[in-house]
């Protein structure tokens, strides 16, 4: 069919297609400048495919209902480059957006997908990848691609694409996955109220400003985190920056953590599951070294590695956003609250409760010399202990099987 259409139009189309505009500078009844492509592509069959592989099928009323359609915009002005005037068309050119959408163009070129094209990266984003083709729709219509309701399909098309990943070498693998299964993931499909608030990916990454997260200027750069959480969290960030960790990202200290040190970024759980205050410990053991092996010591640190919560976690005692020197009368730990703090859960705690160490080092003499011989004493009964009945224990082998042996000699003897 489409090759019928072919024949017939092609001699029009030598003439060049740019008569319908010269149209209408002559006053003369503007002829629809798309008919002419509409005539081949509204008819064209499965089998007809661009370069790319893709069906050249183009549907008049879905078009005529796209922004671009409502606007008028002619399939020329997209598809601009002189190779796709004539049929037929010769090396087509992508199509441009550039000559309507200059700031669009521009800031795209500047995010982490336009840069990863322009060094060859195939895979990364285009306009069209975002925000279709033909059926282009405003963001706030229900149907379009970058509507809230559907940023994280969007998205997920490459990075949920285990095999676009590998591909396209997309860092931290398939994260729409675990966004997915993350707090906000969860709350976005729930029927909450929270399920307008929670962030989608443009949220946290911004969409024509997306920056990788090495760059400092990015969302996600490790400085920019609180900011980007705390658009939202604005409590919380609010009582983390009066904290140590956050006074201490004030003053450049970044190794201090930020708010996905300890929650995750696209894995963030419910923080009341106590899974998730058993898991955070090991996130602060793994920049308090000392202090977590002093810890795990206690009847405390032995109860939560076993995962059970009930017993005190490192932000039990110290807070989960305000943990603060043990020299500042605000710090939970300090003489002034440290009573409180441990009658929270011991109401019966006095002066002489609160006299127990939790990070009291028994390996070392400064945190008392009696906890430090006990211990020891400790350590060498035990080892004394296993000394003796491992001896014991071989010395008990050796002689079962000689009296074995002897046992066995004798059978023989016997036979023989
Ligand atoms: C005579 C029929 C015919 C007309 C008229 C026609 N096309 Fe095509 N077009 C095709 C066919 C067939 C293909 C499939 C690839 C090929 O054979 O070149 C195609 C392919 C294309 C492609 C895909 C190119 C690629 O490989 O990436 C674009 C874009 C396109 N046409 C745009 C247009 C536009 C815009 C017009 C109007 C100015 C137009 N076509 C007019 C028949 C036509
Ligand atoms: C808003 C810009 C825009 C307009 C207007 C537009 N196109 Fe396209 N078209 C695209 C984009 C983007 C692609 C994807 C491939 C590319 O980037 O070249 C595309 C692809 C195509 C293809 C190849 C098939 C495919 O899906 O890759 C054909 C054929 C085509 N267009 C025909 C038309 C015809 C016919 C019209 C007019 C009715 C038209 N286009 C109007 C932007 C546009
Ligand atoms: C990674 C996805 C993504 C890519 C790639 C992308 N956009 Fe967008 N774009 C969005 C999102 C999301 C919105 C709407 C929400 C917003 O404003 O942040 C948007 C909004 C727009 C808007 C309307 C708002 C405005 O700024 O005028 C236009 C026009 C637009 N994009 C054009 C483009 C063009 C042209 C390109 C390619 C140069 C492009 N986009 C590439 C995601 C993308
Ligand atoms: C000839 C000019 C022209 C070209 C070329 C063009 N557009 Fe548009 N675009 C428009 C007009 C006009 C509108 C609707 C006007 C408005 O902003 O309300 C629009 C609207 C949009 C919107 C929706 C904006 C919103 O408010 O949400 C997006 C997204 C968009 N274009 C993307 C693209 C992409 C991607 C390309 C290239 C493939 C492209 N446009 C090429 C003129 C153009
Ligand atoms: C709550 C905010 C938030 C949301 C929602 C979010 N991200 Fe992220 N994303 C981040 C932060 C923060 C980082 C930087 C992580 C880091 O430094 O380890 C990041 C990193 C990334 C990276 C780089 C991964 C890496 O480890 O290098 C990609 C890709 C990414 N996000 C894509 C997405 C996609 C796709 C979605 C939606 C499915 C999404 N993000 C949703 C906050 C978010
Ligand atoms: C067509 C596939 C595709 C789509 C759709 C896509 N991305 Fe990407 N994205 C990539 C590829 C490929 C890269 C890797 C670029 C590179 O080499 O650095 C990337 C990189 C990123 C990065 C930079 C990671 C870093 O820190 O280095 C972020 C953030 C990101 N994408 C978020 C998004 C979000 C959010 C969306 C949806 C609005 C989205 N992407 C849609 C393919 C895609
Ligand atoms: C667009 C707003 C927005 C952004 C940005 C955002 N969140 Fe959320 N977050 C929410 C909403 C809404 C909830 C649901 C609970 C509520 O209503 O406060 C939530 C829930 C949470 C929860 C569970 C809290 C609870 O009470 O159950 C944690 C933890 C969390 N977010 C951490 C983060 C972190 C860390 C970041 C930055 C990487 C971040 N959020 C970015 C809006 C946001
Ligand atoms: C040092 C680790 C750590 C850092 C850094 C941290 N959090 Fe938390 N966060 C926690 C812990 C632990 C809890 C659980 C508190 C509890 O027991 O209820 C929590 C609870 C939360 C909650 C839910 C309860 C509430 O207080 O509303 C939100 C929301 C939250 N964090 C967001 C953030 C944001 C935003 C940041 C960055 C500004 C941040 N967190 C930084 C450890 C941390
Ligand atoms: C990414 C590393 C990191 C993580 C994770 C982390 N911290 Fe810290 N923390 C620091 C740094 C750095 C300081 C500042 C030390 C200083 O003041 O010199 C600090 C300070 C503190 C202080 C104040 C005492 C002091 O030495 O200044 C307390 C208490 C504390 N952290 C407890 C915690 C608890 C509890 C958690 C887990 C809920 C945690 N931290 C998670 C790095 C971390
Ligand atoms: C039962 C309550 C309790 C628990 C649980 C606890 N701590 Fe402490 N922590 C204290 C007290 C009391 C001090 C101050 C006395 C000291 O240094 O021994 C302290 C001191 C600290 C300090 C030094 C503060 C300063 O001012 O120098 C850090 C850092 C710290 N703890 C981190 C942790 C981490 C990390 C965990 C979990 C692995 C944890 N703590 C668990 C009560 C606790
Ligand atoms: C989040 C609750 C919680 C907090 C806060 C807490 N504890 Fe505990 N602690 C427990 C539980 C539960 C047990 C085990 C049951 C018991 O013995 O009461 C326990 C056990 C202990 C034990 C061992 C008791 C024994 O019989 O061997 C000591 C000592 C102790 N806590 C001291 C403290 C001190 C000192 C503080 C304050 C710095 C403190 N705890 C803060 C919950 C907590």
């Amino acid at each position: 069919m489409i090759r019928a259409t072919l024949r017939a139009t092609a001699l029009a189309l030598m003439l060049g297609l740019a008569a319908a505009a010269g149209a209408k500078e002559t006053g003369r009844k503007a002829a629809d400048p798309n008919e002419k492509c509409l005539d081949c592509h509204a008819e064209a069959e499965p089998g007809d495919k661009s370069a790319a592989g893709k069906p050249v099928k183009v549907e008049p009323e879905s078009f005529l209902k796209s922004m671009h359609g409502q606007a008028k915009v002619a399939c020329v002005e997209c598809h601009a480059d002189e190779g796709v005037r004539k049929y037929p068309h010769k090396s087509p050119q992508p199509a441009q957006c550039s000559s309507c959408h200059e700031t669009a163009v521009k800031d795209y070129a500047a995010t982490a997908h336009g840069m990863a094209r322009k060094g060859g990266n195939g895979v990364a984003a285009t306009c069209s990848n975002c925000h279709g083709t033909h059926d282009i729709k405003p963001a706030a219509d229900e149907a379009s691609l970058v509507n809230r309701a559907h940023i994280e399909s969007t998205c997920a098309a490459c990075h949920g694409s285990e095999a676009l990943v590998k591909q396209g070498k997309m860092p931290g693998g398939n994260v729409a996955a675990l966004y997915h299964d993350s707090i906000h993931g969860r709350l976005l499909r729930s029927e909450g109220k929270a399920k307008d608030r929670v962030p989608v990916c443009t949220d946290c990454h911004g969409s024509h400003d997306m920056r990788p997260k090495k760059d400092p200027e990015s969302a996600v750069s490790r400085a920019n985190i609180p900011d980007t959480c705390g658009t939202c969290h604005a409590k919380v960030k609010k009582v983390w920056a009066g904290g140590q960790h956050g006074k201490m990202r004030a003053s450049h200290v970044m190794t201090a953590p930020g708010c996905t040190d300890c929650h995750g970024a696209h894995t963030i759980s419910d923080p009341k599951a106590p899974q998730w205050q058993v898991a955070v410990i090991r996130e602060c053991g793994g920049c308090h070294t000392d202090y977590i092996k002093t810890y795990r010591d206690t009847y405390h640190g032995q109860v939560t590695d076993l995962g059970f919560t009930v017993v005190a976690t490192c932000a039990s005692c110290h807070g989960a956003h305000d943990m603060l020197p043990k020299s500042n009368p605000l710090s939970k730990v300090s003489d002034e609250r440290i009573l409180s703090t441990c009658q929270a859960c011991h109401p019966k705690a006095n002066a002489n409760f609160v006299k127990f160490q939790p990070h009291a080092n028994k390996h070392s003499k400064e945190s008392g010399l009696i906890l430090y011989y006990t211990t020891k004493f400790m350590q060498i009964l035990l080892a004394g202990v296993f000394a003796f009945f491992g001896l014991h224990t071989v010395l008990w082998l050796y002689r079962g099987l000689a009296e074995v042996r002897r046992r066995r000699g004798e059978v023989n003897q016997e036979k023989h």
